[in-house]
């Protein structure tokens, strides 16, 4: 296990198209999750994609714990989604403040649909299959984007609404 470097925003690869995974319950596979969760864990993300540590396959992992010092914030299982598909419900979408690891240090107001389904498999091919809301349906819509290229600032309606999180939120300096 090891924590990896992130690749940062104007890397080609974080540009690329990730390719699907093809074999599953391998030590390779295995090794390659647990480096993903370490470096998730030692920034602090939500949410990561193998792109990310410049490995261009479709992998995302994402993990968010009930915190009381974020009261509003809703927990989400820890998770190992592996060529994943969404499947938008409804038409709505709502506005919400988004970060990166990839893009430290910044914030930016993206519209995502509320309401989804996503289905894939984890390491040993399991099937998962879940219906999200909210912010957890927002957090896969950011992270399957990593695996098509996209990154958050793609999104932004309005680049106002693009900018430094010191400068946005000074309220939040600890
Ligand atoms: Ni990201």
């Amino acid at each position: 296990m090891a924590i990896k470097e992130i690749l940062k925003m104007g890397h080609p690869l974080l540009q690329q198209v990730a390719k699907p995974v093809t074999e599953f319950n391998t030590p390779a596979l295995d090794a390659l999750i647990l480096d993903m969760f370490e470096t998730m864990a030692a920034f602090d993300g939500a949410g990561l994609a193998a792109p990310q540590i410049g490995e261009s396959l479709r992998i995302v992992i994402f993990s968010v714990e009930a915190n009381p010092r974020y009261p509003d914030v809703e927990s989400i299982p820890r998770t190992i989604l592996i060529n994943p598909q969404i499947t938008i419900l409804d038409e709505s979408r709502e506005e919400g403040w988004e970060g990166c690891l990839s893009i430290p240090g910044l914030r930016g107001l993206v519209p995502r649909y509320q309401n989804i389904r996503y289905q894939g498999v984890d390491q040993t091919g399991e099937i998962i299959e879940r219906e999200a809301s909210g912010f957890h349906a927002r957090v896969v819509q950011h992270e399957v984007d990593h695996l098509e290229g996209i990154l958050y600032p793609q999104r932004i309606q309005d680049l106002r609404n693009f900018g430094f999180e010191s400068a946005l939120f000074p309220e939040n300096k600890e």
